[in-house]
């Protein structure tokens, strides 16, 4: 039995004071509204319709296809927003979800649950109800003698003893797609101007038909988004969330309360990130590693038994043992093999830094290839830009590089060569070999070390 979810996006948020539409606002790193697409599109199985209006472009840019799109316009409210899928989706399901794109801590489980109890209701609609203290401006649930669902009423037309009601409506409901798509026309204008979907609820008791409430076990999952304190509430609770699962998942956090990790991110476990850690993006981590304190990682792959303290890893790939920092930078494309060892203001970009290299203080790396087992001096700097062009510097495997060294790229240092303290190298450097001054000159060939 199939379910289709519509989402609806199509309000301005104006309360948000922005001028980025309310549902595309980074939530943990993530636009708002893909929360709830992610979440309907797991728990019905399709891809969800999103029902867009104020900032469609940008809306269907930044979503893609993730979802399909139904443009509302003007926006005449709810039971509006809801009637323009009907040309498409009518016939097309047997159960319709309907949910808010800025209601983004509903998991997957809490719609399924609706959807299951609507499939063995026999009314029209089920309503997730919330029992709370703060109203928050939610509509309120009227129930009747026998505590039976009569209707919704919003807060502005509320009498004062219905004001005093705790079960709100959350606004989102599981109903019978035949049912809502004839329904969904009788709704009448409201004193406001506009179509309300919660006339929904009083309809149906009016035919004599049973409306089911389930109300909600977790009230955190219904806080909504209308303002920017609200996002920051929300942007705590899922950050709390994220945290705790992966602690139960055997990761341990010094600190939560000053730890964000983003939902795309994976950690292996017995990992231990110190406070004030950001991991962001698709990043992925693996066993045994200590990230932080003060570290942000984005897009960036590391693997077992790593060490970063205090540093900045941006779309960078650390293979297994490597330890950074403090003060380590990657950029976009370092890669650093097996047990390298970066130690303080160190900067890597584009470059691959064999095993066992060591690179140990205050030196930039770019465009680079060393082979293993290379020892980069204090202070050492590729000079890869000659103001328009990159060039690449080839570093041979078990070379040492002097403090001070500026390598001149294009260059290439041969395997097993050093270069003297200061030396400027603006020609390659033969095998064995050593070089120094200014610019620097092959002075000897060096006997081989095994
Ligand atoms: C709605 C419910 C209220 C419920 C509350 C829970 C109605 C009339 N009221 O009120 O009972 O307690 O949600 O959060 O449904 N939208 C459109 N097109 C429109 C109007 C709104 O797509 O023409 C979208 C908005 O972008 C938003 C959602 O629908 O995502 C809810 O609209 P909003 O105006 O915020 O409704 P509430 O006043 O919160
Ligand atoms: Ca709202």
């Amino acid at each position: 039995m199939t379910t289709t979810a519509i989402i609806l996006a199509a309000g301005q948020g104006t309360r948000m004071r922005s001028k980025t539409p309310k549902v595309l606002h980074p939530l943990s790193g993530r636009p708002l509204a893909s929360y709830s697409v992610g979440a309907a599109q797991e728990a019905t199985g399709i891809k969800p319709v999103l029902i867009i209006g104020h900032g469609q472009d940008e809306v269907r840019q930044v979503l893609g296809d993730t979802a399909d799109y139904i443009v509302q316009e003007p926006q005449l409210g709810t039971g509006h927003a809801v009637l323009q899928a009907k040309p498409k989706l009518q016939g097309k399901s047997k159960l319709v979800l309907v949910t808010y794109a800025d209601m983004p801590l509903i998991t997957p489980a809490s719609l399924r649950q609706l959807i299951n109890a609507q499939r063995n209701h026999p009314g029209p609609v089920t309503m997730l109800t919330v029992i709370a203290e703060n109203p928050r401006g939610f509509g309120r649930v009227v129930r009747g003698e026998e505590d039976q669902v009569l209707c919704v009423v919003e807060e502005a037309q509320a009498t004062p003893a219905q004001l005093q009601i705790q079960e709100l409506n959350s606004g989102v409901y599981c109903f019978e797609a035949a049912w809502l798509w004839e329904a969904v026309e009788k709704i009448q204008l409201s004193p406001k101007g506009e179509y309300y979907l919660t006339d929904l609820i009083g309809i149906a008791t009016s035919e004599g038909q049973p409306v089911q409430a389930l109300v909600a076990e977790n009230n955190e999952e219904l806080v909504g988004i209308n303002t920017r304190v609200h996002l920051a509430e929300v942007e705590s609770i899922l950050r709390k969330r994220i945290n705790q699962a992966w602690m139960l998942a055997g990761v341990s956090i010094i600190d939560p309360a000053t730890t964000y990790i983003e939902p795309g991110v994976q950690i292996g476990q017995d990992t231990v990130l110190w406070p004030n850690t950001y991991l962001q993006g698709k990043s992925t981590i693996g066993d045994d590693c200590r990230l932080g304190p003060n570290t942000i990682v984005s897009d960036t792959k590391i693997g077992n038994n790593c060490t970063v303290v205090a540093s900045v890893l941006d779309r960078a790939v650390l293979e297994d043992n490597v330890d950074i920092g403090p003060f380590g930078h990657l950029r976009k494309g370092a890669h650093l093999a097996e047990g390298v060892h970066m130690g303080n203001f160190g900067e890597v970009k584009n470059s691959y830094l064999g095993p066992g290299t060591k690179m140990g203080h205050f030196s930039y790396v770019g465009d680079t290839h060393t082979g293993s087992e290379v020892n980069i001096g204090a202070g050492t700097i590729t000079c890869n830009f000659d103001g328009k062009n990159k060039h690449h510097t080839q570093i041979g495997e078990g070379a040492f590089i002097g403090s001070d060294t500026m390598l001149v790229a294009p260059v290439e240092i041969g395997k097993g060569s050093r270069t003297g303290a200061g030396a400027v190298v603006t020609k390659n450097v033969p095998p064995n070999s050593l070089a120094v001054g200014m610019p620097a000159r092959t002075i000897k060939k060096l006997e081989k070390s095994d």
